[in-house]
């Protein structure tokens, strides 16, 4: 079938869905039913949400949960978290209420630098240049005033811009290497904007200079921030001594703290492991990431860069046992705003703002910190002792129950039988078959 359709972003919103439901079903019926179900009724809040992207049809929705009882540098907070993957929440409420007997969770900013670049090519003397670029430097702070003054007011800005010369990797590639402080917003607006006009002043500035001969050519290819932040760093910790770590499924705190330190050393060394193992630590942080609005394809990207640093993928977060004490913790690279974008235009993640006390960019990089480190303490602890599975198909009998639309007898059936009896799909499907015979 030939779908190719011209104009769509012309069209009205109703003409779109109808393009859709009559394109792609053969009952469109059912599918603007779906549509319309999804379709908030409010209709100044469905148009805040249209107005979000282009080509808006619906909305999907993920569910929005809390974990509280986390205990986080002596303060207790409730954590929003925004995710599908059953059982998140759950690990994350048990690992928060299992450390606040335990000291909690210390959480330290170790520093929010950002960092942008503007991409360029020169083909002359690269001794000139960089001449040129500490003639030219004041001039990038000058010209970009209009944009810092704001930013500056509220104690950030441009914090250096240096000249690379990047021809070891590519030919005649320089860059402007630029890092910056933006307070409570993740910056990346104000950040490209002063890439951009800094490109303005080198190509303005370029032409202007007596320095360069006829051949020499400057050209720029882009000016962009960089989701890597290596330097924008925050550490989560947990610790305490070995004894401690007892509770129901911890019968042997040493061979528990043995097998747990075994089990980071290997994500530590084995990329296949290491790859899963920071899945799990994601599954904290990008829930969290996506409650509060920061953008998690930003967060992932240069989460999993950093956990590369060193020439091998390898775990994010690592584990010691030191005269009897137990500590186990993570550092993450982490640009997040508290203020701008949509933290200030989506009412949920406004809600999910009032629910974290309103913190600032650098608590939040703690408590996203914490919900990583929590979740991978929940998954390591499970996968070192029971296995993984058996919380899993918990979570999965429910919306297994849910698929095949369960009364509330059925459920009270199926859920008893399965406690005592062994959860897989097959099982249960056959299960709530016999029960409906
Ligand atoms: C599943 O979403 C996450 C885990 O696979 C993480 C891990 O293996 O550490 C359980």
């Amino acid at each position: 079938m030939n779908n190719a359709v011209a104009g769509f972003s012309k069209l009205s919103k109703k003409e779109k869905i109808n393009w859709i439901a009559n394109t792609y079903f053969l009952s469109p019926e059912e599918a603007l039913n779906i549509i319309r179900n999804y379709t908030n009724s409010d209709e100044k809040l469905q148009q805040l949400h249209d107005e979000f992207i282009e080509n808006t049809i619906t909305n999907l929705y993920i569910p929005l949960g809390v974990a509280p009882n986390f205990l986080i540098n002596g303060q207790y907070k409730t954590i929003p978290m925004a995710i599908e993957e059953s059982s998140v929440v759950a690990a994350a409420s048990k690992s928060a209420k299992y450390w606040s007997t335990r000291g909690g969770f210390k959480a330290t900013v170790i520093d929010t630098e950002k960092i942008g670049q503007v991409h360029f090519t020169f083909n002359g003397d690269a001794a000139k240049l960089h001449s040129f670029f500490d003639q030219i430097k004041p001039k990038f702070f000058s010209d970009t005033q209009s944009i810092t003054k704001n930013m500056q007011q509220r104690g950030g800005g441009i914090l250096d811009i240096k000249l690379k010369d990047k021809r070891s990797l590519l030919e005649n590639y320089y860059q402007l290497h630029a890092t910056f402080e933006t307070k409570d917003s993740m910056g990346a607006n104000f950040i490209n904007s002063c890439l951009e006009q800094f490109a303005t002043t080198l190509k303005d500035e370029f032409q202007d200079s007596d320095l360069f001969s006829e051949d020499e050519t400057l050209k720029v290819v882009m000016s962009i921030l960089s989701n890597y932040v290596p330097n924008c760093i925050v550490r989560a910790e947990v610790s305490c001594p070995i004894e401690d770590l007892a509770e129901k499924h911890i019968t042997n705190p040493q061979e528990f703290a043995e097998r747990f330190l075994q089990a980071v050393q290997i994500a530590e060394v084995e990329p296949f492991r290491a790859v899963t193992h920071n899945k799990g630590i994601m599954n904290g942080v990008d829930a969290v990431i996506l409650a509060t609005g920061n953008d998690f394809r930003a967060v992932e990207a240069g989460v999993h860069a950093y956990a590369s640093k060193n020439g091998q993928y390898a775990s994010l977060s690592h584990a010691k046992i030191e005269n009897g004490i137990f500590t186990f913790w993570l550092e993450l690279p982490l640009a997040l705003g508290t203020v701008g974008g949509l933290t200030s235009l989506h009412p949920l993640v406004k809600l999910c703002f009032d629910i974290l006390e309103k913190p600032s960019a650098k608590e939040l990089m703690q408590i996203v910190a914490v919900a990583g480190l929590a979740q991978n303490f929940a998954a390591l602890r499970s996968l070192t002792t029971t296995g993984i599975q058996e919380g899993h198909m918990k979570m999965h009998l429910n919306n297994i129950i849910n698929q095949f639309e369960a009364t509330e007898d059925e459920r009270r059936l199926i859920k008893s039988h399965f406690k005592k009896n062994a959860v897989s799909h097959s099982a249960v499907v056959e299960f709530i078959e016999t029960i409906r015979k």
